[in-house]
C-alpha cells in the first residue's frame, strides 16, 4: 500500500497504473476524513469488489465546517486508519495537508442548489457547498472510473449525484449501505462524542426508524405527516433527545410530499431521514422505504 501525501505524485501513480493496466483497470476511490471504521471499511471492500485499483482518501476539509463546529477536535488517528485501510486492500493511501488542498486563497467554489436547502442543508449552512469543492477538487486529482460513498449521509450522494450529473464529470457515483452495530447504531466517527448514557439513548434513532419501516412496509395507509408524527414520538420517547429534523422526502431528488397524497401512491423510494442531538453531539440516521 502507498501512501501519497503530494498532488503531483499521486497523480503520477494513477496515470502509471492506467497505462501499465493498458486501460482495462478500473480506478476506485473512497473519499473520507479518516478515523476510520467498519462504516468505511465497506465501501473499501465494495471497491475491491468493483474497481481495480483502489484509492482511499483521508482529509478532514476545512471548509466544510461552520463556526463553531468540531473541525479543531474531529477525531484523528492516522496509524490506526493506515492499518485498517491495509487490512482492506487498499492500492494508495492519499493524505494530504490543509495547505496541499488549499494552498493559496481560493477564488472557485462549487455549489449545488435546491437539494442542499434542507435537511443537513438547513441546519449547517455552507456545509454542502465545501462538500461539493473539496470532492471536485479530489475527483480531478484522482480522476476515478467509480466513487463510493455511504448512503449514512444519504443527502451527500444525492448532493454529489446531482453535481457529476450537471457538470458531465465522468465518475460513477456508487451508493453503499449504512453499517450499523449489532444493537442498531450507525456507525459514526462522531460516535466517539458520546458519552454511555447517550450512547443507550442515541439507540433510539435506528429503533424508530425501524419501527415506522415496519408499520409502513405492513401496508398502512399513510401520509407524511403522520409517519412524522410516528417518528416524532418515539424519538421524544428518549429523554435526553433533541430533535433538530425529522422529514420524509423522495429519494434521490428530495422532493417534498403533499400530505394529501398517500405514500403508498408514489412510484419510486422514500427517505426518512433524521438529525438529533444527544448532549452536544448532533447524530443523522435515515432509512429508505418503497411504496408497494
Ligand atoms: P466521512 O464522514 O469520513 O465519511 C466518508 C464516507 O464514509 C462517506 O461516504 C460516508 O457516507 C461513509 N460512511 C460513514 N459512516 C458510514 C456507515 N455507518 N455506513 C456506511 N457508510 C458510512 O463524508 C465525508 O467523510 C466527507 O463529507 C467527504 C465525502 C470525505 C468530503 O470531505
Amino acid at each position: 500500500m502507498k501512501i501519497i501525501r503530494n498532488i503531483v505524485e499521486l497523480r503520477q501513480e494513477v496515470k502509471q497504473y492506467r497505462v501499465t493496466s493498458t486501460g482495462n483497470g478500473k480506478v476506485g476511490f473512497v473519499p473520507t476524513m479518516g478515523f476510520l471504521h467498519e462504516g468505511h471499511a465497506s465501501l473499501m471492500s465494495r471497491a475491491h469488489d468493483l474497481s481495480d485499483l483502489v484509492v482511499l482518501s483521508i482529509f478532514v476539509n476545512p471548509i466544510q465546517f461552520g463556526p463553531g463546529e468540531d473541525y479543531e477536535t474531529y477525531p484523528r488517528h492516522e496509524e490506526q486508519d493506515l492499518a485498517l485501510a491495509e487490512r482492506q486492500g487498499v492500492d494508495i493511501v492519499f493524505i494530504p495537508t490543509v495547505e496541499e488542498m488549499y494552498p493559496t486563497q481560493t477564488l472557485t467554489k462549487i455549489m449545488v442548489s435546491e437539494v442542499t436547502q434542507l435537511l443537513c442543508g438547513a441546519s449547517r449552512p455552507g456545509h454542502f457547498d465545501g462538500v461539493t469543492t473539496v470532492v471536485s477538487k479530489l475527483i480531478n486529482i484522482v480522476q476515478p472510473d467509480q466513487a463510493y460513498f455511504g448512503l449514512k449521509d444519504a443527502q451527500q450522494i444525492a448532493v454529489l449525484q446531482q453535481m457529476v450529473h450537471d457538470l458531465n464529470m465522468n465518475v460513477e457515483i456508487v451508493p453503499c449501505p449504512i453499517v450499523r452495530e449489532a444493537d442498531g447504531l450507525a456507525l459514526s466517527s462522531r460516535n466517539v462524542y458520546l458519552s454511555s448514557e447517550e450512547r443507550k439513548q442515541a439507540l433510539v434513532l435506528s429503533r424508530s426508524l425501524l419501527e415506522v419501516k415496519g408499520t409502513f412496509d405492513s401496508g398502512e395507509s399513510v401520509n407524511v405527516s403522520e409517519i412524522r408524527k410516528m417518528l416524532i414520538a418515539l424519538i421524544n420517547s428518549s429523554p435526553i433527545a433533541v430533535i433538530d429534523y425529522v422529514e420524509v422526502l423522495t429519494f434521490p431528488e428530495l422532493d417534498r410530499i403533499n400530505d394529501d397524497v398517500l405514500l403508498h401512491d408514489i412510484t419510486g423510494k422514500l427517505i426518512m431521514a433524521v438529525a438529533v442531538k444527544f448532549g452536544k453531539t448532533r447524530l443523522i440516521d435515515n432509512m429508505l422505504i418503497t411504496p408497494k
